[in-house]
């Protein structure tokens, strides 16, 4: 894939959080979400890609744009042929309280490398660069925890395990509790979390922890361009969900592993914060302009990139308000 496209993602995600950011603790999920999905797929059409959205908004009769299948791009044109991840919004109830957290993001990876996960829970470990193979979530949690420090060289009170805030992580806490280890909670979005595990400058040093899958793909595209390591297991609730796994070939009996989840290097992440979070900032608005803070991240070169924007938005009317 030409390195000029990560360039051009941004746009998508600076799109889908100027459209989202405006309901900023409105209380308006759906209105949020319809905004910054329109945003995005206006700009994914100046995308010289061939690609097709493996996650999405839903399956094909449940999502007007962004369904999973949607053919984007132009074919014959020699376009590089591409895997699109999407996620207009993680975070969509955090927007509607005006709480933390929120973001807009997109991965690209060439074409039958992501996996295809269908929108159900999943059971996530994430580890930067320096816990790679000491972790994994056939061990215990405690196991996870002490391997990992020693991974880190660090006494197992200096660790920071970050999860999300849901009476089903109980027991992770319990077992961080026993020995000490510090606990940083969240309310929603899994996907910046993730990543900020991969971070030097982030204080957490493991996620642990059930979510739901889409994100589970998201968040792993962006962790294999930052050399972390992830492992996930997919958690069909009832028939209908593993059903839905056999459809879609996804493995629900295994753990899956990184290379099960992204199968190249060759990938392009962006994201773009719509409210304030650890990894990126939120969207502000002044005088019809809008401010946005993004990262995109290259996984062929491990280059990650932080870009501050103004946009004056009379320039752009084609953007939903
Ligand atoms: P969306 O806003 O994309 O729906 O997801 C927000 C989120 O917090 C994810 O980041 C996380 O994986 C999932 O929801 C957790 O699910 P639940 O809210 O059901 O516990």
């Amino acid at each position: 894939m030409d390195r000029d496209l990560s360039i051009n993602l941004v746009r998508l995600t600076e799109a889908a959080a100027i459209g989202a950011g405006r309901y900023l603790g409105l209380g308006k999920k759906n209105e949020a979400d319809g905004s910054a999905v329109d945003n995005m797929r206006k700009m994914l059409d100046t995308m010289h890609i061939e690609g097709e959205v493996v996650i999405g908004e839903g399956e094909m009769d449940e999502a007007p744009m962004l369904y999973i299948g949607e053919k984007i791009g132009i074919p014959g044109m020699g376009y590089p042929k591409v895997d699109i991840a999407v996620d207009p919004i993680d975070g969509t109830i955090a927007l509607a309280k005006g709480l933390n957290n929120s973001i807009a993001v997109i991965a690209l990876a060439p074409q039958g490398t992501l996996l295809k996960a269908p929108d159900m829970y999943m059971d996530k470990l994430v580890v930067g660069p320096k816990g790679k193979g000491v972790v994994s979530l056939s061990y215990s949690v405690k196991e996870n925890l002490l391997n990992l420090a020693k991974a880190l060289n660090k006494d197992v009170k200096e660790l920071t395990m970050t999860t999300i805030d849901r009476e089903r992580s109980q027991y992770i806490i319990d077992a961080c509790r026993e020995l000490g280890v510090r606990v940083k909670l969240f309310a929603d979005g899994d996907v910046a979390t993730a990543i900020e595990t991969c971070l030097e400058s982030s204080d957490a040093d493991i996620l642990i922890g059930r979510g739901g899958a889409p994100e589970g793909v998201i968040a792993a595209a962006a962790v294999k361009a930052l050399g972390g390591y992830m492992e996930c297991k997919l958690i069909p609730e009832n028939d209908e969900e593993i059903e839905r796994c056999k459809v879609m070939g996804a493995d629900y009996e295994n753990v899956l592993t990184l290379d099960d989840i992204v199968k190249s290097n060759d990938i392009f992440f962006a994201v773009t914060g719509i409210s304030d979070g650890a990894l990126v900032k939120g969207i502000k608005y002044h005088n019809d302009v809008a401010e946005t803070h993004s990262m995109i991240i290259r996984g062929k070169t491990g280059t990650i990139r932080f870009i501050d924007a103004i946009h004056h938005l009379e320039q752009k009317p084609h953007y939903a308000k």
